[in-house]
């Protein structure tokens, strides 16, 4: 008796393994499966707003002439026809850009979520990262000060404007005073533009600064020199927003405390920002919702998504994940330093293709534009 019920139970985990293992086949291979050409089809529901079923009646008018405009999901991308879009037509497609707007908005308001307010907060209040929910910090009492009374972006709206990506794709592009007649300009990690102006432009109306960056491009502010050169970068800003994501993982609030010192003991005139923690979530959410299966967004994502709240005709420039240029050609990965990465790692916390695929459809159905080639220099 106790053998049979043994052999019983042996049959029957057997069977449940074999089960399990089939059903994680099954869910690889969907994962296999849900290539460009599904992602396509997931995404034409997110620029209409419609569900998947009138996605599927609809789907063969505006994004079916496939072959030719379908960018390939290969990482190494060189043999890609994707290449100099300001050769390429373009035109701005303004329901679908309200359309986006109008769904981005039930997920976060970019006016609100910009930035926490003093009067939300007070000194001392404890917050648990976002990434890291077991570790807290706290409010200090600096921090507190640099903390806005109103949205930073409150009632402001613009035509054009540009994000900047930091790809090395820039430099010898020639894009500077193109990106800098746009009416809003938001940059990444103040990254340098001075030695890089006819690339990269000069103007900012917003950059941002991840904790990290005070340690990878201002040596952690631990001589008087590397300090002198912060004050003179965030000097250059005059009146931008900074735009500080503080909270979002632990580990840099030292370096969060540092930077506000500096800034509350110096003449500078920017406009302070510290993301609401709800931020990143809904970010994730919109394009979660929308079949865009990212881990995290970065920092480029973010900005076009907040962007859709205050801007018209979206301009990027500098998103490039790939290693090689449309010929080929080695891209650095940023243009300002020599930081190498693996674009496709499974262990980083980004995925950089996938968001760039998904870039590259919007720009082809005139929701933003992408600029990767180089762009004509004034005459
Ligand atoms: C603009 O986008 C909307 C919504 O996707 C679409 O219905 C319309 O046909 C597009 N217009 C043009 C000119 O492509
Ligand atoms: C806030 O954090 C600092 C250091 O991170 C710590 O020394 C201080 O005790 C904390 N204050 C409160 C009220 O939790
Ligand atoms: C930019 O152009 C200069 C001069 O033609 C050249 O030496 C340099 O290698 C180019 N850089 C890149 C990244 O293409």
């Amino acid at each position: 008796m106790p053998f049979e019920w043994r052999t019983l139970m042996f049959g029957f985990v057997t069977i449940l393994a074999v089960f399990l293992i089939l059903a994680d086949i099954s869910e690889v291979e969907e994962e296999m499966a849900s290539t460009w050409g599904s992602q396509k089809f997931h995404l034409y529901g997110i620029l209409t707003g419609s569900n998947r079923e009138t996605g599927l009646k609809a789907i063969p008018s505006p994004i079916a002439g496939s072959k030719e405009d379908s960018v390939s999901p290969s990482p190494s991308f060189s043999k890609n026809k994707f290449s100099s879009s300001s050769t390429s037509e373009w035109t701005f497609n303004r329901t679908l850009s309200s359309i986006i707007r109008r769904n981005v908005l039930r997920f976060l308001d970019a006016e609100r979520d910009i930035s926490i307010l003093k009067s939300t907060f007070k000194p001392g209040d404890v917050i648990h990262y976002i990434f890291d929910r077991q570790s807290t910090t706290n409010i200090s009492e600096n921090l507190y000060r640099l903390l806005p009374t109103a949205s930073p972006m409150k009632n402001q709206h613009y035509e054009q404007c540009a994000i900047v990506g930091n790809s090395g794709i820039l430099l010898n592009s020639s894009c500077g005073a193109e990106i800098d007649s746009h009416d809003f300009v938001i940059r990444c990690n103040l990254a340098p533009v001075e030695e890089y102006t006819n690339d990269v432009g000069l103007r900012t109306s917003l950059v941002t600064m991840n904790p990290s960056v005070v340690q990878r491009a201002f040596q952690d502010l631990n001589s008087e020199e590397w300090r002198q050169r912060f004050v003179q970068r965030l000097q250059a800003l005059s009146g931008s927003v900074l735009w500080i994501p503080a909270f979002m993982a632990k580990g840099g609030e030292e370096r969060v405390e540092w930077a506000v010192r500096l800034i509350l003991s110096h003449t500078v005139n920017v406009h302070t920002a510290f993301p609401s923690l709800r931020l990143l979530h809904a970010v994730r959410g919109y394009w979660l919702t929308n079949n865009v299966q990212i881990k995290r967004p970065t920092t480029g994502l973010l900005m076009y998504t907040m962007a859709t709240r205050f801007c018209d005709e979206i301009h990027l420039y500098g998103f490039w994940p790939f290693p090689r240029d449309s010929e080929g050609k080695p891209v650095k990965y940023h243009y300002y330093d020599t930081l190498t990465y693996q674009y496709t790692s499974s262990s980083s916390p980004h995925t950089m293709p996938l968001e760039f695929r998904t870039l590259s459809m919007l720009h082809r159905k005139g929701a933003l534009r992408l600029h990767t080639g180089t762009c004509r220099s004034p005459t």
